[in-house]
């Protein structure tokens, strides 16, 4: 189902929803994967804000397309650590090697949120939850979460 965020302020609250829903969801026998798929400006960095700071992050997260991976270290459980990449700047799964895609995904403390998931979703378990946004106007976006389907 798609639904409207009208504000920032709906974002933040969905992107709570939703995290809780995973998380619950999560059998914990690998990392919990997002896959957040939307063109520029949709809103995926906002959504891993929101979600960071539900998760207790403090420091200021920002977009990690020009260093394509950022690490927090979380002090709650379940998750040690939330690990926040951006695909946009890569074209293969062998590149999401060079940051240890392997063993990140295999770490059932690891929350990964990643941006522009869609490029390299040959290396996507079939775990991965899968959520895309879309932009309608300057302050609404619409979120659609796909479960593990990467369209729906
Ligand atoms: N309802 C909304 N939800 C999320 N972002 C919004 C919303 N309305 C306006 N925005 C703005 O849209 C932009 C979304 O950018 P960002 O999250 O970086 O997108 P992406 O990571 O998909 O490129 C931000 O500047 C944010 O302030
Ligand atoms: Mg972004």
């Amino acid at each position: 189902m798609e639904k409207m965020l009208k504000n920032m302020e709906e974002m933040e609250k969905e992107a709570s929803v939703v995290l809780q829903r995973l998380i619950k969801k999560h059998d914990g026998k690998k990392a919990l994967i997002i896959g957040l798929c939307g063109d520029l400006g949709a809103g995926k960095t906002a959504f891993v804000k929101a979600c960071a700071s539900r998760l207790g992050v403090t420091e200021i997260v920002t977009s990690p397309t020009f260093v394509i991976e950022k690490i927090y270290k979380l002090s709650q459980k379940p998750y040690l650590f939330l690990i926040h990449i951006d695909a946009y700047r890569l074209n293969s799964c062998e590149e999401m090697e060079h940051i240890g895609w392997n063993a990140i995904q295999k770490d059932p403390q690891n929350i990964v949120f990643i941006e522009w998931a869609d490029r390299v979703d040959a290396c996507m378990p079939e775990t991965t939850e899968w959520i895309t946004f879309g932009h309608v106007n300057e302050s609404t976006r619409t979120i659609r979460h796909h479960g593990n389907q990467r369209k729906g």
